[in-house]
């Protein structure tokens, strides 16, 4: 009889009317269908006519309650169009388009106990974001997700990914087929056998865990998110309402396009911070590089890196060249116990040769100002105690930033840096720090959702291998930062650190840099970040021609513009500072070469450019310090010629100018002819794109 009964509903649930709804991004490019098929809840997306995601279903399972897989009754439907302007208050335009074409379905499950929730989607020109929303219900109070039943079913392509590590994002990036993933941290690009390049990622994480992707079944092009457990392999501990974060799959024709997208950004919630007048983007130096290749401590000793002396010299360094920030590592009491079992340090108080509050007011005495440091190595019990005090200490000295670091394990015992419970610390000490008017660069933080937008002073994190694993591990080879660009850095801004002119740092070479000094030049302008630091020791820059790019590079942007790039291969970027211009162009391990129209300048400016390449005899391998600099009359209707050497780099700046002040300058065309005496050994790169 039971099972006639059962039949007899599922006869029924079958007869239901299916359902699909479509909704299209504002120019018709995307178009998301959801499908209300009897059983499954799908979802697929289509850029132009080619498939993105395949049908894809979406679901929860709980530990505390029936699975919510459906059957589902799509009760009501609710559509709007965004289309505004808003104003970042720092980022890589200053200007940013939030255009979208809502679709809110209010679904209910057909059976008991009848849970509801709405499916939101955002169908932007450049991608889809999508969320689950419940509200407070009935029969659905207290939540434990086990797992998050979302799937990308993707019609296969090559993928860049990281593992997907609970604890960390430093790993070089992988280049394989969607069968070979077997778990990856989001950003994960791709591109797609279809002919779009995608990123799927998340926007606005905030108490709930990170999601990593992992195969769901056997197609080997089927991907679902993989939540990171508490220590009792619960994922999301949570109460109704609550709204989980978004799911985004950013897209583009070409990888270009991601790097340009700010869809991340407009699916976080504006500015919280009223006055945002102490939030400023920051270039910095520091005492950090020394402790890296192992010439000076953190802790104190014989060796000790934050002593009062270098730091005052660091001051002058930074005062005399214009650098706002002088961060210093090392300065408080503990870090004898950092990576040592349990970290305990002390934010409070200094080690006894390091004067804070004298170099504090000696720092402001000279225009600029110390930037705080603190390493919880994990111990986030500790820190916690002490964030209040550890900030108000920095308001009351003048300290606007402090970087935060996490290396170690996470204490309490099993929590992960990637848990419910981490993200919830991280949100913590950004509203502390908001509190006490303290912009925040985090090391090995939860990952970018875009955040930023909703709190400005989370200015930059790490989040992913930066210049550190040159000092101290097999390093980053030249093609790391020809991904980065185009993986981590769609999460948002990264604290690289480059900058580094001592490229061969080690007499016995084991440990260097990949890269051509040229190349550590156009960083500034291809990595962005509002927390930009020159990172070696400042010795290395005296007397140093090219300090001078470093000097002007601007670190904040009214606008960008990508104009070459293939993932994992070469990169151009451009940005705009008022009137004037940046140009950095990169390559991997291959010389190349290519040419840029400089029609993006201001028709009828005439511009000065400063030019920082690689000479011919420039080689990353035993070469790698050789520059060329020139200045040059230019102006939109000129080209650039883009010479590179292996693992090498251009850095240009391009400055508005009177016609009479550029007229004793040597027009551009003389650097083009001299550059074309290269060619021979460079392959030519063929230009993917207009600009
Ligand atoms: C790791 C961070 O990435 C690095 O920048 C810092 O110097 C060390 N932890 C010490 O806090
Ligand atoms: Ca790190």
């Amino acid at each position: 009889m039971r099972t006639i009964i059962y039949l007899l509903a599922m006869l029924f649930l079958a007869s239901c009317t299916n359902q699909t709804q479509i909704v299209t991004s504002p120019d018709g490019a995307v178009t998301v269908k959801i499908i209300t098929d009897n059983n499954v809840l799908q979802y697929s997306v289509n850029f132009h006519d080619k498939q993105v995601v395949l049908p894809s279903s979406l679901g929860f399972k709980f530990a505390n309650q029936p699975d919510l897989l459906g059957p589902f009754i799509l009760q009501k439907t609710e559509r709007r169009n965004v289309d505004e302007t808003w104003k970042p208050v720092w980022g890589f335009d200053s200007m940013i388009h939030n255009h979208f074409n809502e679709l809110r379905l209010f679904f209910k499950e057909k059976l008991e106990p009848q849970r509801r929730f709405v499916l939101v989607f955002r169908v932007y020109d450049d991608g889809v974001g999508f969320r689950y929303e419940f509200r407070q219900q009935e029969n659905m109070d207290k939540v434990a997700i086990i797992s998050e039943e979302t799937q990308f079913r993707l019609p296969g392509g090559m993928a860049w990914w990281i593992p997907g590590d609970y604890e960390s994002y430093e790993f070089l990036y992988n280049h394989t087929p969607l069968a070979k993933i077997d778990s990856a941290n989001t950003p994960v690009t791709i591109e797609l056998k279809t002919g779009p390049v995608i990123s799927i990622h998340e926007a606005a994480l905030y108490d709930y865990a990170d999601m990593t992707l992992t195969h769901a079944g056997k197609d080997s092009a089927l991907f679902k998110s993989k939540l990171v457990p508490w220590p009792d392999g619960i994922k999301v501990k949570t109460k109704t309402p609550f709204k989980t974060p978004w799911r985004v799959i950013m897209i583009g024709a070409h990888a270009g396009d991601l790097m340009e997208s700010h869809l991340i950004q407009n699916l976080n919630e504006p500015n919280k911070i009223k006055d945002t007048s102490w939030i400023h983007p920051v270039k910095y130096v520091g005492i950090w590089w020394g402790m890296h290749i192992g010439k000076w401590s953190w802790y104190y000793g014989p060796k000790h890196g934050a002593t009062t002396e270098r730091t005052k010299q660091y001051i002058d360094f930074a005062s005399t060249h214009h650098i706002p920030g002088v961060l210093v590592e090392g300065w408080n009491k503990g870090w004898k116990t950092w990576l040592k079992g349990k970290n305990v340090q002390d934010y409070l108080k200094p080690y006894p040769d390091y004067d804070l509050k004298f170099l504090a007011d000696y720092a402001k005495k000279k225009g600029v100002f110390l930037i705080g440091h603190h390493e919880s190595g994990g111990n986030i019990p500790s820190y916690e105690e002490q964030i209040e005090e550890a900030f108000s200490l920095c308001e009351h000295l003048g300290i606007p930033a402090v970087k935060t670091g996490y290396a170690g394990k996470i204490h309490p015992e099993g929590m992960h840096h990637h848990g419910q419970w981490m993200v919830r610390h991280y949100q913590k000490v950004v509203e502390v720090a908001a509190r006490h008017h303290i912009m925040i660069d985090a090391h090995e933080p939860i990952k970018d959702t875009g955040i930023s937008r909703t709190w400005p002073n989370f200015l930059s994190r790490e989040g992913a291998r930066g210049m550190e694993y040159n000092a101290w591990s097999d390093g980053n080879p030249p093609e790391h930062t020809l991904i980065l660009p185009f993986t981590r850095f769609l999460s948002g801004p990264m604290d690289y650190t480059p900058g580094i002119f001592n490229l061969k740092f080690e007499a016995n070479g084991k440990h260097r840099i990949y890269t051509t000094l040229a190349k550590q030049l156009a960083y500034y302008v291809t990595l962005y970040s509002p927390f930009q630091m020159a990172a070696d020791l400042i010795e290395n820059y005296e007397n140093q021609p090219a300090f001078k790019f470093i000097e002007d590079v601007p670190v904040n942007w009214d606008e960008t513009r990508v104009l070459k790039a293939k993932i994992g291969d070469y990169l151009t970027v451009a940005r705009r500072k008022g009137q004037n211009w940046y140009v950095g162009s990169i390559t991997d391990e291959k010389a190349r070469h290519w040419k840029i129209s400089l029609k993006f300048l201001k028709q009828g400016q005439t511009y000065k450019a400063l030019i920082f390449t690689d000479a011919l005899n420039t080689d990353w391998v035993n070469n790698p310090t050789t520059i060329e600099i020139g200045a040059y009359r230019v102006t939109a209707d000129d080209s650039l010629c883009v010479m590179l050497s292996p693992s090498g780099g251009q850095a240009v700046e391009m400055l508005a100018a009177q016609p009479e002040d550029v007229r004793d300058l040597k027009p551009i065309s003389t650097f083009n002819q001299a550059q074309k005496k290269k060619i021979k050994p460079f392959d030519a790169v063929p230009v993917y794109r207009k600009n």
